[in-house]
């Protein structure tokens, strides 16, 4: 018996990239002006932030943050941890959060309130794919993608064990976790 889970795709790269492009247009039409900030949730989101700003055609800067994960069950946001720190201040910029995916919202809901505290000039969120069905914290999404079901996605740079981050199109394994 093979011990591989199969993949299926979700989301095509075509699917993907026209996804992609319609974000670009909505974040082009709100920061053109404004040099914004562009902080990447490490590693999930490093190649949606790369196809990201390869279609954002004015000035801005990017920085990374990576934070805690947690176990299943308990967790409340107060307890996870920025593991990788801004090297960029972020008092008095306008800052967009860059992320794969939201699925219980207790990873944004806790990094949105520690960049909150640091006083940006104003700070929304911008997310690949939405996984409503698990949520257990609101969390506003400015700028969403898709919509995927409860299932365990994978690829466009999400793992699972730190795999499968680069197959090119958004799919899902079946459960084993
Ligand atoms: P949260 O449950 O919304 O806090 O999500 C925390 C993090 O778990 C996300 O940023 C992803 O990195 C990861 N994650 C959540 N759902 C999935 C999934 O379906 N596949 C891979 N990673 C996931
Ligand atoms: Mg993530």
């Amino acid at each position: 018996m093979s011990s591989e889970p199969e993949v299926k795709v979700l989301l095509s790269r075509q699917e993907i990239a026209a996804t992609v492009n319609k974000m670009a247009a909505d974040i082009s039409r709100d920061y053109r002006d404004r040099n914004p900030l562009l902080i990447g949730i490490l590693k999930g989101s490093f190649i949606f932030l790369s196809d990201l700003v390869r279609q954002l055609d004015f000035p801005l800067e990017i920085d990374f943050v990576a934070i805690s994960s947690y176990g299943r069950g308990r967790t409340t946001p107060g307890e996870l941890k920025v593991l990788h720190r801004l090297k960029s201040p972020i008092k008095g910029r306008h800052v967009v959060v860059v992320e794969d995916i939201v699925d219980t919202g207790l990873s944004l809901a806790f990094l949105m309130g520690y960049l909150g505290k640091r006083k940006p000039a104003s700070l929304k969120l911008c997310v690949f794919a939405d996984k409503p069905s698990r949520r257990r914290v609101p969390v506003t999404i400015d700028y969403p993608g898709v919509t995927v079901p409860d299932k365990f996605i994978v690829g466009y740079g999400l793992d699972w064990d730190e795999k499968y981050r680069n197959l090119p199109d958004l799919s899902y394994i079946e459960p084993i976790r």
